[in-house]
């Protein structure tokens, strides 16, 4: 049976840790500060603000929300974004995604300053995670790396296979595993003979977006397993991509979802808006 990777409990430890970090920061002059835009009515997007905001309310971490209407226009979109580009007081900008269908993404992604881009989506961020030269990693493969640390899974020499090829999530995170000397596989929809190629993983992150996905023919007994995937099942339940019983027997380690790769996403985005304040404040 598989030990369980307990996400929530190690987000809750670093947000102490930060929390700290971010009262000793105010108390001498710079208060970090994340600024999060969100435009339209998306439930899922409100939901995800409200989470963000609580989050830095309890870090200490002082958030302002622009909500800005569905029919917002882009220029009024970077508008705002250059308004806070110019705001020596925010440290961290965020749009929450995905934006109205009339404004273009990227557009908007690249008009954030690099500098306050703490969901590292710029282009100069995700070059920067490239090279192994960054301030900023993306929340969600840094959340994974900062899990399978806090478990002492040495990743070197190690069979990694990453299934999901995003920008967000599959990309960064084989570059992150490769920094630590995995030998890493990135499998997609189009891979031809999957289960082979899992089967021969030790580290297996599967961030596919399909409830049990990942079956145990398709696992080694003592792989380890991150469960990136949030899917609602059919019973409105929130589940990962894993068939989580059968895996685990196998398994060494686990991920829950929820619990696992979830609550360590949204602590990356506090380590990150701390970060930027770091920097402001040693300028
Ligand atoms: N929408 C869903 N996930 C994310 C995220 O990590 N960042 C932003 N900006 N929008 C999102």
């Amino acid at each position: 049976m598989a030990i369980l990777m307990d996400g929530k409990a190690l987000a809750a430890k670093m947000r102490l840790q930060i929390k700290e970090k971010v009262e000793a920061l105010t108390a001498a002059g710079t208060e970090p500060a994340l600024a999060v835009i969100i435009v339209g009515n998306n439930p899922a997007s409100r939901f995800y603000v409200n989470n963000k905001k609580k989050d830095c309310a309890e870090c200490g971490i002082r958030s302002i929300e622009k909500a800005m209407p569905e029919e917002t226009t882009e220029e009024e979109l970077l508008a705002v974004i250059a308004e806070l580009n110019a705001d020596p007081s925010i440290d961290g900008i965020l749009v929450q995604l995905p934006v109205p269908k009339h404004i273009n993404e990227r557009r908007i992604i690249e008009a954030i300053d690099p500098k306050k881009d703490v969901d590292a989506f710029h282009p100069e961020n995700v070059g920067r995670v490239m090279i192994g030269q960054y301030s900023f990693l993306p929340c969600t493969p840094a959340g994974v790396m900062e899990i399978l640390a806090e478990y002492n899974i040495d990743v070197a020499g190690k069979n990694c296979v990453v299934i999901g090829r995003s920008n967000i999530v599959g990309k960064p995170q084989a570059m992150l595993l490769l920094h630590k000397n995995g030998t890493v596989t990135i499998c997609h929809s189009r891979t031809k003979n999957l289960a082979e190629i899992t089967r021969k993983a030790e580290i297996i992150v599967c961030a596919v977006g399909k409830e049990k996905f990942l079956t145990a023919d398709m696992v080694s007994e003592g792989a380890v397993i991150i469960d990136v995937g949030m899917n609602v099942n059919a019973e409105g339940k929130l589940t990962g991509d894993v068939d989580f019983e059968p895996v685990s027997k196998l398994a060494s380690y686990i991920t829950p979802a929820p619990g696992g790769v979830g609550p360590m996403t949204r602590v990356m985005l506090l380590q990150n808006t701390l970060k930027a304040a770091q920097i402001r404040a040693a300028k």
